[in-house]
């Protein structure tokens, strides 16, 4: 059975940067209340013209470079998204299209916030099955298009940006070690976007309740979070028979400061062995945990052979964790470039819509 390891990863967020006081401008509060209760200093948020699937795309393009994995190798796409460009299609075709994934299935998962983890086990599934050999996973998110910026319980806590894994078969020990995947629905009015969807298609009535906004019962999210984390690092531990004592890495879903040092006292483990951003970046969702390893990487913290647990939770309710052996880019003879694929990528979207423009005039004639 093939190892699924993971081989590339790459990185966005737009540039502007909306600080604390920036948001004491907006809603009655302040940088030392954020700080405090969150860990958050800033956020960043996207421009007017950036979406999930551009800043997907972006985080995608880096990831296959990391990886020296041309597009079109990959046979499969997962996009996570809390705030995908539309309900259908998914996200995942679109930066199918963009990146010049010619071979690639392309479909997103929701599982809110814990996405990420869920889609990385999918692909990684997928490749240990024998079924595919190589997978892209993102995660991207405009969480700020979502927000009542009028609500101070929610406008504090959310950012944009996004993040990406290329997931390669290989018959070489490592990578996706082990996985757990919980859901508990009885929660699923803690944390929702309620409207949009077939329950509350858009009118004036869900515009005029803000029902297209974030709404969130942060206590019981925090309690809920606060119980999950910790005991789902144990659970996949236990999988492959680890403690933490083997681990040397935990990259949780940067949520909240304070709800990553109680899963830290309940594993009894020092909170430098966590990677930490959410200060820099908020809660990005889907993105968050892609985001901070790959900063992880960069620094110098996380490196070939290092045992690392991803740990998320989020609306749904939805929680996961994985074991993973860190092992980096697969070696290879040949230099690809698939920042170059994407220009094709573009002319080749282009000529295909054009094709089909020009099929559907002379159909029409036919009949
Ligand atoms: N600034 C100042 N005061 C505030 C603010 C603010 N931004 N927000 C709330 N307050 C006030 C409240 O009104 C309350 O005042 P009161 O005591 O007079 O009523 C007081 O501060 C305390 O409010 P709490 O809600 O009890 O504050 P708490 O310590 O619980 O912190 C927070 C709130 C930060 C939202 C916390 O509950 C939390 O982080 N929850 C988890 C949220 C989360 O992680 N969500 C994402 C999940 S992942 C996903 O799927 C998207």
């Amino acid at each position: 059975m093939p190892f699924a390891h993971i081989t590339g990863w790459g990185m966005y967020v737009p540039e502007p940067i909306l600080t604390n006081d920036d948001i004491s401008k907006l809603v009655d509060t302040n940088d030392e209340w954020i700080r405090d209760r969150t860990g958050i200093r800033e956020r960043h948020i996207a421009r007017e013209h950036e979406f999930p699937s551009t800043m997907g795309v972006e985080a995608a393009v880096r990831a296959l470079q990391i990886a020296n994995l041309a597009p079109t190798e990959l046979d499969l796409i997962i996009c996570t998204s809390s705030s995908p460009e539309y309900i259908f299609p998914a996200t995942a075709c679109i930066i199918q299209d963009q990146i010049g994934a010619t071979k690639a299935g392309a479909f997103d998962l929701q599982a809110a916030c814990t996405g990420f983890i869920f889609a990385i086990n999918m692909a990684a599934q997928a490749i240990r099955s024998g079924s595919i050999k190589s997978a892209l996973v993102v995660g991207t998110e405009v969480l700020s298009r979502f927000v009542n910026w009028k609500d101070r319980n929610t406008c504090i806590l959310f950012g944009d940006g996004a993040g990406a894994f290329v997931l390669q078969a290989s018959d070489m020990p490592g990578g996706v070690m082990s996985a757990v995947m919980h859901s508990d629905g009885s929660g699923a009015d803690s944390l929702a976007i309620l409207a949009g969807g077939s329950r509350y298609p858009a009118s004036e009535l869900t515009i005029h309740e803000g029902k297209h906004f974030i709404e969130m019962d942060g206590k019981e999210v925090f309690r809920f979070a606060t119980r999950v984390m910790g005991r789902a690092v144990v659970e996949t531990l236990e999988q492959v028979k680890l403690t933490t004592n083997d681990i040397q890495w935990i990259i949780p879903h940067q949520a909240n400061y304070r709800i990553i040092e109680t899963a830290a006292k309940y594993l009894k483990m020092p909170l430098d062995k966590f990677v930490i951003n959410v200060d820099r970046y908020g809660n990005t969702s889907t993105a968050s945990i892609p985001i901070a390893t790959v900063e992880a990487v960069q620094k110098g913290q996380l490196k070939a052979g290092d045992k690392v647990v991803f740990v998320g939770f989020g609306g749904g309710l939805t929680w996961g964790a994985m074991v993973v052996e860190w092992t980096g880019p697969i070696p290879a003879k040949k230099h690809v470039h698939p920042e170059q694929y994407r220009r094709f990528a573009r002319l080749r979207s282009f000529v295909r819509r054009a094709i089909r423009f020009i099929e559907g005039f002379f159909s029409r004639k036919e009949l």
